[in-house]
């Protein structure tokens, strides 16, 4: 079956008589003598989001407290002693990921993901190749064959953060990924009022692991968030269809702005990130003026969002000028008319710089 309609479809009672959506079971305990419990059985509603997203995926799935519970548990249940780490990607998991080198738990190769030679000369000897694509915030779209390809050869697993591509983008899984991990949180969620993680694989002893990671490390989803994380998967194919079509044309008419030095957008999915003229200065000065779109750090919500990557220690890599956009379902010209009117104000008051003049 299509997405569209696995999304619609999937992780849903059946028996007749049965209401349509699982409910919000709202239980830790439950009555009989096979000692079923919240933490370590799971609850319907759970595992409705758990059957959709798999079906999504092309695997099966664990639903977690937040992104970060899913990429934690990744790395608990496959333990790697020797990791290949995307040097640019989520600053969240390069910090747990620090953590774990400086415990002595752990060895880093650090990669550029979007340059798959170096990717591969890496992996070799690797216990497990993380990857993230497109990455946050400056979305370099690694290729997952040959990482995959090259991963199986040597015994390596491969973990693929896929949170800004979502299922409907890619399928990891399909190019040989051991997991795909989102943060539920945002495209899937949709409406910037959950956190929520999942870790889906089609190996059932690595599922394995990831349930007991989850069990013992009790990072499980609340029951209202994961009813919400389901309820927006239902209509994930149709926001990203418009904020996929939004994104590409922003990212159109970003390109011929006059204070628009660089747009990267992969030519799929709903992140974007584009680099002005003039720095922090500037940048600063769009993400204040802007009216309708949301200065805010989240993403993947039907509302448009952006915000200045440099300013964080993890991100400080990134050009001082660079702006991320996450990309809405509103109409594409009200998005246009507010933005553009931000950048022609960044460059009318002397904030910023004529993108050929730099
Ligand atoms: C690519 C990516 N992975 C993982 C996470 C972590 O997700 P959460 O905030 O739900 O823990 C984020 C959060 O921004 C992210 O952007």
């Amino acid at each position: 079956m299509h997405r569209s309609t696995l999304a619609v479809s999937s992780g849903r009672p059946t028996g007749v008589g049965s209401p349509l959506n699982h409910p919000v079971v709202l239980a830790s305990n439950f009555r009989g003598e096979e000692g079923a419990y919240a933490r370590t059985h799971g609850t319907a509603t759970w595992e409705g989001l758990e059957e959709c997203i798999g079906a999504l995926e092309g695997g099966q799935a664990t639903a977690f407290a937040s992104g970060m519970a899913a990429a934690s548990a990744a790395l608990f249940a496959l333990a790697p002693k020797v990791l290949v780490l995307p040097t640019y990607s989520y600053l969240g998991v390069r910090a747990l990921v620090t953590d774990l080198v400086e415990q002595g738990r752990i060895d880093v190769r650090p990669v550029d993901i979007g340059d798959t030679a170096a990717v591969l000369d890496a992996v070799d000897g690797a216990d497990v190749v993380w990857v993230e694509t497109p990455t946050n915030p400056t979305l370099d779209v690694a290729d997952l064959d040959a990482i995959c390809a090259a991963a199986a050869s040597s015994g390596a697993a491969v973990v693929v953060d896929s949170t800004f591509a979502t299922p409907i983008c890619a399928r990891p899984i399909e190019h040989g990924a051991t997991i795909v991990i989102h943060s539920g949180t945002k495209f899937i969620g949709g409406h910037s009022d959950l956190m929520i993680g999942l870790a889906i694989t089609a190996d059932a002893v690595v599922h394995d692991r990831l349930r007991h990671a989850r069990l013992v490390n009790g990072s499980v989803p609340g029951a209202l968030e994961a009813f919400l994380a389901l309820r927006g998967l239902r209509t994930l194919p149709l926001r990203m269809e418009r904020a996929e079509a939004n994104a590409t044309a922003l990212a159109e008419r970003l390109r011929s702005h006059a204070i628009v030095q660089e747009v990267r957008y992969p030519g799929f999915a709903a992140m974007l990130a584009f680099v002005v003229a003039g720095g922090a200065e500037a940048a600063d000065a769009v993400c204040r003026n802007v009216r309708l779109l949301v200065p805010a750090t989240s993403l993947g919500g039907v509302e448009t969002t952006l915000e200045r990557r440099q300013k964080y220690a993890g991100d400080a890599h990134v050009p001082p000028g660079l702006i991320r956009m996450s990309v809405g379902i509103e109409h594409v010209d009200d998005l246009w008319a507010d933005l553009s009117a931000a950048l022609d104000t960044a460059l009318d008051t002397g904030c910023g710089q004529r993108a050929s003049s730099t």
